[in-house]
């Protein structure tokens, strides 16, 4: 079993989309052990994003992140972060495949729905920046 991080990003919630999303992962047979509404602020966006401070979309990527509201959810299962990462598809949404939630819901690279953490590590060291242990449940 892995747990993996989702965020639905800022106009993922603006658009409605957070059943959408949710319901694709419940569907799928993934459980979720945690899930909270919340405005990201600056500090934890650029602990969240470190791997990209430098880059020339880092300015971008921060103020997109804290523009609103978002979901974050902690969800596990069998390879749950490749599970959830194929299901999200490409990161630029003008090449993620129909049927994954940016194929079916994003065409800005900017603006591309959702967040899955990228590796086991990464997932560890992000639910912990989201989620305090004793907000998570157990099997
Ligand atoms: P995420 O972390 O949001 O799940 O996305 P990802 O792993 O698919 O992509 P990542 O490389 O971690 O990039 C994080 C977010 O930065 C924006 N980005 N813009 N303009 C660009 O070239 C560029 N590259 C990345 C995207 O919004 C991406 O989700
Ligand atoms: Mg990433």
């Amino acid at each position: 079993m892995e747990r993996t991080l989702v965020l639905v990003k800022p106009n993922g919630v603006e658009r409605g989309l957070v059943g959408e999303v949710v319901g694709r992962f419940e569907r799928r047979g993934l459980r979720l052990r945690g899930m909270k509404m919340l405005v990201v602020d600056r500090a934890l966006a650029e602990r969240h994003y470190e791997e990209h401070v430098g880059k020339g979309f880092f300015a971008d990527l921060v103020s997109f992140i804290t523009s609103g509201p978002i979901v974050a959810m902690v969800v596990e299962g069998p390879s749950a972060v490749k599970v959830v990462r194929d299901m999200m598809g490409a990161t630029d949404p003008v090449d993620a495949m129909p049927g994954t939630i940016r194929g079916d819901f994003a065409l800005d690279i900017g603006e591309n729905v959702v967040h899955g953490s990228d590796g086991v590590e990464s997932a560890k060291r992000e639910i912990s920046l989201y989620f305090a242990p004793g907000e998570l449940v157990s099997a």
